[in-house]
């Protein structure tokens, strides 16, 4: 009943809006950061994934996201990625916005996609500014540690993804709270909501009169203001919601 009551609610969006993290990639192979398995048990986040840490030791850095890094690159979009997309090309949800940096919503389909904390598709050189893609790199990580830049032979050749310590995308960060407050629906999928200010926006859908939806493996902080909570994995819970939606 849950899930028809997600599907009612979805059904009647004219200007719903989610957002996503690293539970929605979970099914995609992707580890997440926190609760059973996620690789913030087994590395302290500000070590490895700091704007400083970075900075001080690259070669740290960039061999613990050599392992990730080659997961996502390799992942797939996953049910729960395509429902999303189809939320949007039935035009109940507005737009994704993501804490996720693995670009599957896009491979999904999914047109407009709000990258909070950017994409680790990409990588450029903070000596020189040159870009590159993040599996030209990835290529060469078993022989160049850590990877220096092609046009200028710097050794600080960073994913363009937001570390800790790091201001996000300030114009990503203004269209997810404009369209949050917009929103009629929000549906949270697959976040832990611990990480600010990305955990305000689903705040301040739900303070503009928003309903709120909540798919998550594991109970949230924010379970309690929604007015449905589904805790399950998003690659089966949000196909069976789109299976529900008024035809
Ligand atoms: N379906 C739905 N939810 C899932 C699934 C699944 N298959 N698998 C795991 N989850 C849930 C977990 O229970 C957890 O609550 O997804 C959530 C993932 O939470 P985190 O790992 O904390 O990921 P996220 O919320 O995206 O982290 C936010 O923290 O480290 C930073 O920059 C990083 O973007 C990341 C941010
Ligand atoms: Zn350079």
């Amino acid at each position: 009943m849950t899930v028809e009551r997600a599907a009612e609610l979805l059904s009647a969006a004219h200007s719903g809006l989610a957002m996503t993290g690293a539970g929605v990639s979970a099914e995609s192979g992707i580890p997440t950061f926190r609760g059973e398995g996620g690789i913030w048990t087994r590395y302290d986040p500000v070590k490895v994934a700091s704007i400083d840490a970075f900075l001080e030791d690259p070669a740290a850095y960039w061999r613990v996201s050599r392992e990730r890094g080659g997961i996502a690159l390799a992942a797939r979009p996953n049910p729960g990625h395509y429902a999303l997309a189809s939320l949007e090309a039935a035009g109940l949800l507005v737009a994704i916005a993501t804490q996720n940096t693995d670009g599957l919503h896009q491979d999904s389909g999914c047109r407009n996609v709000i990258e909070l904390h950017g994409s680790s598709r990409t990588v450029r050189c903070l000596d020189c500014g040159a870009r590159e893609a993040r599996s030209d790199v990835q290529a060469r990580l078993e022989v160049e540690m850590p990877p220096r830049c092609k046009a200028c032979g710097g050794i600080f050749l960073k994913p363009t993804v937001v570390l800790f310590g790091e201001p996000m995308p300030l114009p990503a960060v203004q269209e997810a709270f404009a369209l949050a407050r917009a929103a009629d629906v929000m549906l949270v999928v697959g976040t832990s909501l611990v990480v600010h200010p990305a955990a305000d926006i689903p705040l301040a859908a739900v303070r503009s009169g928003a309903r709120l939806i909540v798919v998550n493996a594991e109970p949230t902080s924010f379970d309690s203001l929604a007015e449905v909570v589904i805790h399950g994995r998003s690659g089966e819970v949000l196909p069976e919601i789109v299976s529900r939606l008024d035809a």
